[in-house]
């Protein structure tokens, strides 16, 4: 496979535009944090555990860009780059775990040329770490795919939507490695196609079998016996299991259930969010109306319709078979299993 999701490279950030795919492969070199943060409002980068990396190294350009040789004013500066990030999109918690993650580090190193040189190095294993979480929880998730399988996915949780293996098209492709009979349905994922553009793109290329589907077409499909199971990824999952991801889930998860097919959400730990009693505590983000007026600047409504578009929902836990992270499954009742199940990834992380 040929690309790079995002990377540090002399003194700057090269990232793969991904609005731009499937029909051309165009990278973006940043050197400033605002430009990071225009790109992940603009959706040049986007999924969970790649806009936690792209934050990572937004914060890592935001300190090459101060002159200040005092750590209280650096650190002062830090702060606004880090709520610059943090403001350009609200649902994936991965984005504000990644600045913390970040903040600890800078807050912890010595003078600031250190902290400069802390940040990038900080981001590069955050980088790392994903690659090898990402294979991990794509082995455990394996073991739930039958040896020939039908397999629905929704938007993209592949690599491009974390810069390492993937979460849902992680488990894919373990268990396609594996040897299993692995064919995939990808919803196109309306208003932005990440379903149609990226998740049908990335699986050409690893010549696993895929076939494209409008949103509206999964229950038909469902409803036939003709998928084994549904996979997708989160942006955020609150304490009690209930999980937040593109909008367009919670309807898959419902027919789902209703046809007694297992519909399960893979995703990093870093997606956990404890502090969150329920979903409904989760923020969800509104996009712009042209999201879903136009395509590519074409207009598909008519002029001054009135629009919603919320891009992300929430799926009560009640419809979710089973959570696949990197430390392992997790099935109800949620509560106390996914507390003890990030007591682990703590103690990994603490040991690291
Ligand atoms: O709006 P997007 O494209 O950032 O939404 C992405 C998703 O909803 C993904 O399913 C989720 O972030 C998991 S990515 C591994």
């Amino acid at each position: 496979m040929n690309f790079k999701v995002i990377e540090w490279k002399n003194g700057k950030v090269k990232l793969l535009d991904q609005t731009r795919l499937p029909q051309e492969i165009v990278y973006l070199e940043l050197d400033d944090y605002k430009s990071m943060a225009t790109a992940i409002q603009e959706m040049r980068i986007r999924g969970a555990p790649a806009l936690g990396l792209a934050a990572a190294y937004g914060m890592a350009l935001g300190a090459q860009e101060s002159n200040t040789q005092t750590k209280e004013e650096f650190l002062r500066h830090l702060q606004v780059v880090a709520q610059a990030l943090i403001a350009t999109r609200p649902t994936a918690v991965n984005l504000p775990w990644a600045i913390e993650r970040m903040e600890r580090v800078a807050a912890s190193a010595g003078n600031v040329p250190q902290i400069k040189a802390a940040l990038i190095a900080e981001a590069r294993r955050l980088e790392a770490e994903t690659e090898a979480s990402d294979r991990r929880l794509g082995q455990w998730g394996a073991e739930l795919i039958p040896d020939v399988a039908t397999v629905l996915t929704h938007c993209n949780a592949g690599t491009l939507a974390t810069g390492g293996y993937g979460t849902a098209l992680g488990v894919i492709r373990a268990a396609a490695e594996q040897g299993k009979r692995i064919r995939v349905f990808a919803d196109e994922t309306r208003p932005l196609l990440q379903g149609a553009r990226l998740t049908a793109w990335e699986l050409v290329q690893y010549k696993i079998p895929v076939t494209l589907i409008t949103d509206n077409m999964a229950g038909h499909f469902l409803s036939r016996g003709e998928i084994q199971c549904v996979i997708v990824g989160a942006d955020r999952i609150a304490a009690n299991g209930d999980v937040a991801n593109k909008i367009g889930t919670y309807p898959l998860a419902v027919v789902a259930t209703e046809n007694g097919v297992p519909f399960y959400v893979a995703a990093p730990t870093s997606t956990i969010d404890l502090s969150l009693a329920s979903g409904k505590e989760i923020p969800i983000e509104e996009r712009a109306s042209e999201e879903v007026t136009h395509f590519r600047g074409v207009a598909t409504a008519p002029e001054g319709v009135e629009v919603a578009n919320p891009a992300f929902d929430v799926t009560p836990h009640q419809y979710i078979s089973a959570i696949i992270t990197e430390e392992g499954i997790v099935r109800e009742p949620y509560g106390d299993r996914l507390k003890k199940l990030m007591f682990f990834a703590q103690g990994r992380e603490a040991n690291d």
